[in-house]
């Protein structure tokens, strides 16, 4: 019997077919593309059969029906602060193994105060923030960390941290605080700017076996004269196009081994406190005294397929020898391994030969 493995996903909607009420023009804009969802159920379907799950009202139902004996987690959710954990929460309501974080955890690092909360209490270093509910209370200007870094609490790919997220007085955050609270009805996240370099750390596998993947930098060089130096809405969607793709990132990095060391402790670090799984992504930055901060951890990260195109995890599982189908298979395989399943040897020696992009099949 072939191993079954169950593949959750939520597809964006094509422009046309968005409902046109949407409370904002990035609703979706972390789900994944059709191209995304095909390159990672094809990898799939290399150690087995692929039952393909989108994560609709109807999930629930064809999930129990179909009963995988693995499901591969890219489901981002839609509303609200547990919106990722929602998928891993049905898996374990029907006893059903999964990959990645659990529920706990992908609720948790979508909060970015409950994540600092944690990383302070484990002494890796974030910055400084304090949260701003509303306009009104929002809080007294002695206690901000300007220049601020204004973000939504509970949102990912960048919504709303677009060139007005740079807040550099206290009205600025003012008014930051408010567009946030009309547009995506959550509180603000106002966080110290750190000018430094900023790095982000692809990690793969559990325990003391969870290996940092080369580092990437963001090369803030390549935007625009005018741009902030941040990696946010506009480096991320406007001006990093597929016809014309922004050379953002250096991978590896170049830094010096004893930077490298502590990004990677700090990554790790942070992997381990929240309590992730198989795979996630940590996103780095430097004060102005060069010291690492971690920003925020992503347990579902981001997986576009075409090497052209920016997508920091696939990027760097390319730097460290793994082509995008492996790299989907070692999630996997570091899945089963912790849920304590037999892996289809196919699946083991995928693994551990050698592929360049050139010999992947077509569509990767
Ligand atoms: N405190 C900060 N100091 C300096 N830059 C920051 C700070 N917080 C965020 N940024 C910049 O804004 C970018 C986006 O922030 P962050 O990673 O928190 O948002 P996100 O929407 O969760 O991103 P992702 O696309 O990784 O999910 C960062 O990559 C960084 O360039
Ligand atoms: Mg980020």
């Amino acid at each position: 019997m072939p191993l079954r493995i169950g593949f959750a996903f939520n597809q964006k909607p094509a422009e046309e077919e968005e409902p046109p009420s949407p409370p904002s023009h990035d609703l979706y804009a972390e789900w994944d593309d059709p191209a995304t969802i095909s390159a990672v159920a094809d990898a799939l379907s290399l150690a087995g059969e692929v039952i393909l799950l989108e994560a609709d009202e109807s999930f629930p139902e064809r999930l129990r029906r179909t009963s995988p004996d693995i499901l591969f987690n890219m489901a981002e959710g839609l509303y609200g602060p547990n919106r990722e954990a929602h998928v891993p929460a049905i898996c374990e309501f029907f006893g059903i193994p999964y990959t990645g974080s659990d529920p706990l955890t992908l609720a948790l690092a979508l909060d970015k105060e409950r994540t600092k909360e944690v990383l302070v209490s484990r002494g890796v270093r974030t910055p400084r923030w304090c949260l701003a509910e509303d306009e009104v209370r929002a809080p007294s200007r002695g206690d901000l960390p300007l220049p601020a870094l204004v973000k939504p609490l509970y949102e990912g790919s960048s919504k709303g941290i677009d060139a007005g997220a740079l807040c550099r007085t206290g009205e600025e955050v003012a008014a930051r605080v408010a567009w946030i609270r009309a547009r995506y009805r959550q509180p603000s996240l106002v966080e110290e700017f750190l000018p430094g370099r900023e790095f982000t750390a692809a990690i793969l596998g559990n325990g003391a076996e969870a290996r940092v993947l080369p580092l990437v930098e963001i090369l803030f060089e390549t935007l625009p004269p005018e741009a902030p130096p941040i990696y946010g809405w506009e480096a991320k969607w406007v001006w990093d196009t597929p016809e014309a793709p922004l050379s953002i990132f250096r991978c590896p990095a170049v830094v010096e081994e004893s930077l490298a060391e502590e990004l990677r402790r700090a990554a790790r670090a942070a992997f381990h406190a929240l309590g992730c799984r198989d795979w996630a992504r940590v996103d780095l930055r430097l004060d102005a005294q060069g010291r690492p901060h971690v920003l925020e951890v992503n347990p579902l990260p981001g997986i576009l397929p075409d090497p052209r195109q920016n997508s920091c995890f696939p990027k760097a599982a390319r730097a460290a020898g793994l082509a995008y189908p492996q790299m989907i298979l070692a999630v996997l395989a570091a899945a089963m391994d912790r849920w304590g399943m037999t892996k289809p040897s196919s699946l083991t020696s995928l693994l551990t030969s050698p592929w360049s992009e050139g010999s992947e099949p077509e569509g990767m």
